[in-house]
């Protein structure tokens, strides 16, 4: 059986690991999307290497060339359409977009952010989380609004932090859940099992059945270890 494949770029500005997961999840046979381009603001951004040697087609515009915001966007969009570009996957792209293009592409627009939204919008998220003490972090995968990182969500992953965490040891824990997660978002999108109605992500499938939820187990106390805190009244 053939699957009608839906024409996918995938807008990147830096190393391409997330492209990279979407490009070999796209090599699967029954695999709803296609990458029919890899798309870079950054011209000498490392992903576009990983993208030729998979013999994806690739593009790159300096957003630095153009006079305006809107101007590189029309530009941008014109290669989409060169492409035939249905839907747009953006994955590390560091551009603010217009409302113009937003707009342009609503409901054909999603994008990976590395928490678990609404919370830690915007950039330095893991630093954050540690920051405020959460256990439980993550990333999630959600439709592109004008406003950053606060569309309808499509689907998410969670990690729990651990005891002596860095911002580098937990980017590296929700990183592994990211290249879990776009490609089975992009599935839900793609296959049209999810789509947004207006403002709400409508979906057929319980997605949320399929995240990745890592719960730590027993806390391994040491022997010996004793309590920390002695039972009141004694
Ligand atoms: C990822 O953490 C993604 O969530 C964020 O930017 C990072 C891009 O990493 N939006 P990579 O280029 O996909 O490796």
């Amino acid at each position: 059986m053939t699957v009608s494949r839906v024409k996918t770029a995938i807008l990147i500005s830096g190393r391409g690991s997330n492209m990279r997961a979407l490009v070999e999840a796209a090599q699967e046979p029954d695999f709803p999307a296609e990458i029919a381009l890899v798309f870079s603001n950054v011209p000498d951004a490392a992903g576009l290497h990983i993208a030729n040697a998979f013999g994806i087609p690739t593009s790159a515009l300096s957003h630095r060339d153009f006079g305006t915001r809107e101007a590189f966007e029309r530009a941008l969009d014109a290669k989409l359409g060169d492409h035939g570009v249905e839907l747009v996957c953006l994955a590390g792209f560091m551009r603010l977009l217009s409302e113009w293009f937003v707009d342009h592409w609503a409901g054909r627009m999603i994008n990976i952010h590395p928490s678990l939204l609404p919370s830690f919008r915007g950039l330095e998220t893991h630093a954050r989380a540690l920051k405020a003490g959460v256990l439980i972090h993550g990333c999630t995968v959600h439709y592109v609004v004008a406003d950053l990182d606060a569309g309808p969500i499509v689907a998410q992953a969670a990690v729990p932090v651990l005891a002596g965490d860095t911002p580098k040891t937990l980017a590296a824990r929700v990183l592994s859940q990211e290249h879990r997660l776009y490609p089975m978002a992009l599935r839900l999108v793609a296959s049209g099992a999810t789509r947004l109605e207006d403002t709400r992500v409508v979906t057929s499938v319980n997605a949320s059945a399929d995240v990745v939820m890592i719960v730590p187990g027993p806390i391994p106390l040491s022997k010996g270890s004793g309590r920390a805190f002695e039972p009141l009244g004694r």
